[in-house]
């Protein structure tokens, strides 16, 4: 798929204040600074469309952006950051779960984890919560330009073997990085047979 156009549509506080759910929409969630905003920005070949930030908690509202005129790309807020209170923590996880849950057009998420990182209690939770709720997604490991190709490798047996652990068949899995655009391919074909079926609905 070709991305032609790719422009900011609006930042939401609640799923119901999101735009009309009328197109195929795909979102992107993870930690903080695991490179959300990045990995959108690399699909979309913008540098700056969705904000980035060395600092963590830059994005904090849910943030669509319209794809080709037919579909959205969301970028949401991160969760995990040490600097955060109970009631914001609160605040997020209803935030996010509603949207989740809620959102009509929610095609597939994208869960991004830092390729880097053994499984965190964090992820293992949300992961969990997909699972229980039978809900779609995709794990995206990001950030693979940091690390040696074996490390790599080594990074997502972890993972995998840690997966197997919970599920009967391993979920859809994409290694990516936001500076060598690798995995974007895939991202987008992912999101391109997924589109078919919400024309063919
Ligand atoms: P929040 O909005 O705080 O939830 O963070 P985020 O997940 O949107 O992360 P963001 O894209 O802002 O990236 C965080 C930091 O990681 C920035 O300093 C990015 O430049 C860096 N980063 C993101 N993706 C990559 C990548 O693929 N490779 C490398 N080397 N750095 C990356
Ligand atoms: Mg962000």
């Amino acid at each position: 798929m070709i991305i032609k156009t790719a422009k900011f549509v609006k930042s939401s506080p609640d799923f119901r204040k999101c735009p009309d759910p009328r197109k195929p929409e795909y979102a992107f969630i993870g930690r903080s600074n695991v490179g959300k905003s990045s990995l959108i920005n690399a699909i979309t070949n913008h540098k700056k469309l969705a904000k980035t930030s060395g600092t963590p908690g830059k994005t904090q509202l849910i943030n669509h952006f319209e794809i080709n005129d037919w579909w959205y790309l969301v970028d949401l807020p991160g969760y995990g950051f040490a600097k955060i209170s109970k009631v914001m923590r609160a605040n997020w996880e209803k935030m996010i779960m509603d949207y989740l849950y809620q959102r009509t057009n929610l095609m597939n998420t994208f869960i991004l984890i830092d390729s880097r990182h053994e499984p965190q209690k964090l992820d293992k939770d949300l992961l969990d919560w997909f699972g229980s709720n039978q809900l779609p997604f995709t794990i995206v490991f990001t950030k693979a330009d940091k690390l040696t190709k074996k490390r790599l490798g080594d990074s997502l047996q972890v993972y995998r073997n840690y997966l197997k652990q919970q599920w009967e068949t391993l979920p859809p899995m994409i290694v990516s990085s936001a500076i060598d655009k690798l995995g974007v391919e895939e991202i987008l074909a992912t999101i391109d047979k997924t589109n078919m079926l919400f024309q063919a609905k």
